[in-house]
């Protein structure tokens, strides 16, 4: 039986191009993300050199153009002393994304004064994503609501984020929030057979108990969103291990597990793959657009051979329900079977 979906969007990728394409580049990425059924990926801005001004925009732009298979676009980061400049290169952009806690790479906002001047210049009608982790959360809808503006909260992983965000829409408060699929569906139960270095991510896998108060609030999540956040597995099991889980070929087919559980619905999956995060960040409609999914397909993720230049997965021996058969891409066929067919270039900057 096939199901016929719209192209998912995935609002939350790390490319890894410009910097350290040895983890990850545009070709390689996107080649991942078709194969997950995702025909938009937008970019975070913590690459080497972080995309903080319009020259380092246009390098990671310029190497997505030449090497993205699928649609794309790229954030710009709040650092420092870039508040005044940045609204400038807001149409070129995803959005606007803050680090509020301490994760991979630079990108840190310690002082609020520093909030207060992305909150106010960043154009209202442009997005803004943060990571901002417990109570830096409560003090950015704070601080986003001083501004009258809208925030995006980016990978909720607690109850008590969740049960602060529920509190914030009830008082219509204009905040949106994403789920990565690693908060779902793993806990710092898995830890254990993960491994310390492979299981580091930021926000940290968080307990059961978390787990579940993100399932019972459910509706209200707005996106799922990866983060995929690959690294070498040399890295993972090194000394200092980098956060990150790589994401982008599984999390469909977990979530379509949970689906076919009754867990969520499929409307509930096309809302928080489609229509919400295009709703969120003002993305375009693709023409002749679809995925195909084998709704029968049962499987075991494996352990090596994704398109994801990392190459692993905290998934692997999962079983799961529902496999991407094909996708069509702006009226041709850009993967089907195993095989990713879109060549680098064929994806197009949809800020452009
Ligand atoms: O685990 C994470 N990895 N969390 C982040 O916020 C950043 C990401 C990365 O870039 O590796
Ligand atoms: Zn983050
Ligand atoms: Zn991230």
């Amino acid at each position: 039986m096939t199901l016929k979906l719209p192209g998912l969007i995935d609002a939350h990728v790390h490319m890894r191009d410009p910097g350290a394409e040895y983890k990850e580049d545009w070709t390689s990425g996107t080649a991942a993300a078709l194969t997950g059924g995702f025909t938009v990926v937008l970019a975070m801005p913590n690459t080497q050199p972080p995309i903080t001004n319009d020259k380092n925009l246009s390098l990671a732009l310029e190497a997505g153009r030449h090497k993205a298979r699928c649609d794309f676009a790229q954030f710009l980061g709040a650092g420092p002393d870039n508040a005044a400049v940045i609204p400038a290169l807001s149409q070129k952009a995803a959005g606007m994304k803050m680090y509020l806690d301490q994760t991979y790479g630079p990108l840190r906002l310690d002082d609020m004064t520093l909030w207060r001047d992305h909150l106010s210049q960043w154009p209202v009608d442009a997005p803004i994503a943060v990571h901002a982790e417990g109570r830096s959360m409560a003090a950015i809808i704070l601080a986003a609501t001083f501004f009258g503006r809208s925030v995006h909260l980016c990978h909720v992983s607690t109850r008590e984020e969740i049960l602060l965000i529920k509190a914030a829409k009830e008082k219509g408060l204009n905040v949106t929030c994403e789920v990565a699929p690693h908060h779902l569906f793993l806990s710092d139960e898995d830890i254990k057979h993960l491994g310390v270095g492979k299981s580091e991510v930021r926000p940290r896998l968080a307990t059961r108990a978390d787990c579940e108060a993100l399932w019972d609030n459910i509706q209200v999540v707005d996106c799922f969103a990866t983060d995929h956040a690959p690294h070498t597995l040399a890295e993972k099991d090194g000394l200092n291990p980098p956060p990150g889980f790589p994401g982008l070929e599984t999390a469909f087919s977990l979530l379509y597990t949970a689906v076919s559980q009754e867990r969520i619905s499929v409307d509930d999956l096309v809302s928080r793959m489609y229509t919400n995060p295009r709703r969120i960040f003002n993305l375009p409609e693709q023409q002749q657009t679809w995925i195909e999914i084998d709704q029968k397909a049962r499987y075991e993720i494996g352990s090596s051979n994704f398109y994801t230049r990392c190459d692993w997965s905290p998934f692997s021996g999962w079983k799961v329900v529902g496999r991407i058969t094909r996708v069509v891409l702006r009226g041709n066929e850009a993967y089907r079977d195993g095989q990713v067919l879109a060549p680098p270039g064929y994806g197009v900057n949809i800020r452009y």
